[in-house]
């Protein structure tokens, strides 16, 4: 069992003028796989430390299962934590730097052997258990790493962009070997990373981050379909969500956003949010794969084509809409050239409105 809160959590460090972390409230569940991501700096990294007691919160409560746990002291907390840089000890073989934190503790021999052993069927790692860490590769230097936290068999795993240090190959193979090991073992994790592929493909929730500030807190997919503003709409998905601007108007008597391509409709769902006055400015938010993309023009908005990468299963191709860039994904089939004349039609359903001001949602 283990869950967590943080209760109106903030961290200033020295007399900075902005927090690093500003007034968290935030609930993970015990057996959850929580992710905090965001951009370089928003924060991540201290709600961990403090998490794990090696930062002290500036105001607010943190507790681990209903106990408040900012005067326990890191080695009592019952966490283990893994980081980006594996911290292994150079001199020690794969075997002695996983049951090292259990030595210490004071286990017995043969009960460290049997859960290194067990950690290592678990890795894959059995036949390294005797090396070095300088005879390991990056991704078995990490599953070294992760073993030690294994071990230990926490309460709560803490882990700092894990997997930041390797390729990109391994990086996609080990995020889905990590999803299936903490669903194995069933513990409460809570993951930072920058990378959105990453949150989106191993969270069971992810809290998106930006200047110490919690943006939206979600499944990945209600967070990718419903973001909240702007910020957390082009942080996740890769391509980016296309932004274009329009002002809401009336044509033939239906609501439309006019844009520099001609004029959106719009469907009855989103008048209903009585966001569309007449004349107001909106930002159009717009998804590569919810856009369709047919040649010359015609019923739609009129974009020229700019550049098409073949991604080999997937074209993306990226049309000009007067000063504004739309990416639009498309079967590989889909061929075109330069300054080629292109209509665009948006799924209405998929569709999204912000404030240009704020940049929060509005429909
Ligand atoms: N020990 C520290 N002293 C001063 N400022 C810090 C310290 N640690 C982090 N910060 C600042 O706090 C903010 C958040 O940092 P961090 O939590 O490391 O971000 P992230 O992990 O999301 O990249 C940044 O502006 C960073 O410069
Ligand atoms: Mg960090």
């Amino acid at each position: 069992m283990a869950n967590i809160r943080f209760d109106r959590v903030s961290k200033r460090f020295g007399n900075q003028q902005s927090a690093a972390v500003h007034d968290l409230n935030l609930e993970i569940h015990d057996k959850e796989l929580l992710t905090l991501v965001g951009p370089s700096g928003c924060g991540k990294s201290t709600t961990l430390n403090m998490l794990a007691g090696l930062e002290d919160p500036s105001e607010g409560l943190i507790s681990i299962d209903d106990r408040v746990v900012n005067d326990v002291p890191p080695g009592a907390r019952d966490i283990a934590m893994v980081f980006q840089s594996y911290a292994l000890y150079p001199h020690m073989t794969v075997r002695q730097n996983i049951g090292f934190g259990l030595e210490v503790r004071g286990v017995k021999k043969d009960e460290i052997a049997r859960r290194v052993n067990e950690a290592a069927q678990l890795l894959d790692i059995g036949p390294l258990l005797d090396r070095r860490p300088k005879e390991l590769s990056g991704g078995q230097r990490q599953r070294v790493a992760l073993g030690r936290a294994i071990t230990r068999d926490p309460k709560v795993f803490l882990l700092d962009e894990p997997l930041s240090n390797l390729d990109a190959q391994l990086r996609a193979q080990m995020r889905a070997e990590l999803r299936l090991l903490f669903r194995r073992i069933e513990g409460t994790v809570v993951y930072v990373t920058h990378d959105q592929a990453e949150a989106m493909t191993l969270s069971d929730r992810l809290v998106v981050m930006r200047h110490g500030i919690v943006q939206q807190v979600g499944t990945p997919l209600e967070v990718y379909n419903n973001p909240v503003n702007l910020f957390v709409g082009k942080f996740l998905g890769s391509p980016s969500m296309s932004v274009i601007s329009g002002t809401a108007g009336v044509r033939n008597g239906d609501a439309v956003i006019e844009t520099v391509g001609g004029a959106l409709a719009i469907t009855r769902d989103m008048v209903s949010t009585s966001a569309l006055t007449a004349d107001r400015s909106l930002t159009i938010g717009i998804r590569p794969e919810d856009i369709l993309i047919a040649p010359g023009h015609g019923d739609g908005l009129h974009a020229t084509v700019e550049v098409i990468e073949s991604m080999g299963s997937v074209n993306v191709v990226y049309a000009r809409l007067g000063a504004e860039r739309v990416a639009v994904t498309t079967p590989p089939t889909f061929t075109a050239t330069f300054d080629d004349p292109v209509t665009l039609t948006f799924d209405p359903g998929k569709t999204l409105l912000f404030d240009p001001q704020t940049e929060n949602r509005v429909a």
